[in-house]
């Protein structure tokens, strides 16, 4: 069985959220049971000189254009990525925005991409294509036209992400029209490209049962419940995992001291340097933290919202959040009035390791969230996950029930609740040795990608029957 494992991003050639966490830990998880490659745009921020050039190189028919494209490849962790170099991305520094005339909108260069991908598995013989999100959708629907003996698997991470384009955009893809109905890929009198994989796929997968479930309804369709519904009977929920050998607290070089269930006190090593660098106060307050794209998803309006309240309790909280906005203006003028309140902007990958290593509670006030996997993260690094109960977070975090994925769960998006589950958190925080079972027990679950693996090759075996 050969596998192809498309994604936009793939950690750690490029990373803006889980996506790309996912896009190595899942195939690194399955090349323990199946042939498997991955492929990704070669955006102009990948150095070139540290990747293989290939000659597997191919002219490529879009539309009426016609593009030379070049393929490079790199091995991580034993999985091969190909890198598709095309013109369109050579150039890109943001990889997900296209701007033109100070316009800015998501980048038409993934319908070029997707059409690489078809390409790419031809050259290379495979049995399935395991595409991901919309960068990759129209995929499916070449496939069922070109090359219709492989099999299509579509997952999605997101779903609020659609790629939504004009109707321009078939002829400059070369996609006849007769597909511009609502059967189709047509929404709203323009072409979305992730209802070109939730239609022409073999099977659709989403990042965690719950997520599965939410996105059949109207509250967390995103307009595609309809859709959704209509094909539910080739719909599958498969929880997300992480890479314990990245995100291993024993191992972790990122850390000051490294520690694992059986040696707690060493975790409190990285919790006083923590907050010594960061010019907090050292004492033994709990210390909050969240590391997040700055995005309303992520439940930046709660929290900014209940931020004054949280902050008058006697604790530390530390952000970490990666964008630009209103909610970064909103949080500046908080934390100058607060000295028990840190916050930085930016994306550090070693930053977070020690963020996580030294946090006692993480917070995701989540609005929506498909899967997350910092709830997993900062249980592996004995720090308790504080969640709105939604999505994966569900089906990973549990408050009073004493099994694997002990937290602090609130179900009602709304400030009252939130300020509860933080007060619930102060005083778990207080009954010491409560606290250090739940801490202990969470970092002996397996929140690693091994299960989930398993199950994507059944439904591999199944497209396959
Ligand atoms: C997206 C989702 C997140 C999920 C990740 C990986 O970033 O928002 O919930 O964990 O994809 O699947």
């Amino acid at each position: 069985m050969k596998i192809l494992f498309a994604a936009s991003e793939i950690f750690p050639y490029a990373k803006s959220g889980g996506l790309g966490d996912v896009a190595q830990a899942l195939p690194h998880a399955l090349s323990k049971h199946v042939d498997i490659v991955s492929v990704m745009p070669l955006y102009g921020f990948i150095n070139k000189t540290l990747l293989q050039k290939n000659d597997l190189n191919f002219n490529l028919k879009v539309g009426s254009d016609s593009y030379k494209i070049n393929i490079f490849s790199s091995e991580y962790k034993g999985v091969t990525t190909y890198f598709i170099d095309s013109p369109l991305f050579s150039k890109s520094e943001d990889f997900y925005t296209h701007k033109s005339g100070g316009y800015t909108s998501e980048n038409p260069g993934f319908g070029i991409f997707s059409a690489a991908i078809v390409e790419i598995a031809k050259l290379l013989n495979v049995d399935i294509v395991h595409l991901n999100d919309w960068h990759t959708a129209l995929a499916t629907l070449w496939i069922k036209e070109r090359a219709p003996q492989i099999k299509t698997i579509f997952t999605i991470h997101n779903l609020a992400f659609q790629g939504i384009f004009s109707r321009d955009i078939l002829k400059e893809l070369g996609i006849d029209e007769c597909y511009f109905t609502i059967e189709g890929i047509e929404f709203y009198n323009k072409v979305s490209f992730i209802k070109a994989g939730i239609v022409y796929s073999d099977l659709i997968t989403t990042v965690s049962p719950q997520y599965a479930k939410e996105i059949l309804t109207e509250r967390f369709g995103c307009g595609l419940h309809s859709v959704l519904n209509f094909h539910s009977e080739k719909l599958f929920g498969i929880l997300n995992g992480i890479d314990y050998e990245l995100y291993d607290p024993k191992r972790d070089k990122a850390l000051l001291s490294n520690f694992d269930s059986e040696s707690l006190d060493l975790k409190n090593i990285n919790k006083l340097d923590l907050l010594k660098k960061l010019d907090l106060e050292v004492s033994d307050k709990p210390t909050f933290v969240m590391i997040s794209r700055l995005v309303e998803q992520k439940g930046f309006d709660l929290l900014i919202d209940s931020l004054e309240d949280i902050l008058k309790n006697e604790l530390n909280l530390v952000i970490l959040a990666d964008g630009e906005g209103s909610y970064r203006l909103k949080l500046e003028v908080i934390a100058k009035k607060y000295d028990n309140f840190y916050l930085t902007f930016g994306y550090d990958e070693d930053f977070s390791h020690r963020i996580y290593a030294g946090a006692d509670f993480l917070l995701m006030p989540s609005l929506f969230e498909p899967c997350g996997l910092n709830q997993m993260i900062a249980m592996r690094y004995g720090t308790i996950a504080v969640v709105h109960g939604v999505g994966g977070l569900l089906d990973t975090v549990y408050e009073e029930q004493n099994r694997c994925g002990g937290g602090i769960v609130f179900l009602e998006q709304s400030k009252e609740s939130f300020l509860s589950a933080v007060q619930r958190s102060m005083e778990l925080y207080k009954d010491k040795q409560k606290k250090e079972e739940i801490v202990r027990s969470n970092m002996r679950c397996d929140f690693s990608f091994n299960k989930s693996a398993l199950l994507y090759k059944k439904l591999y075996n199944r497209l396959l029957e």
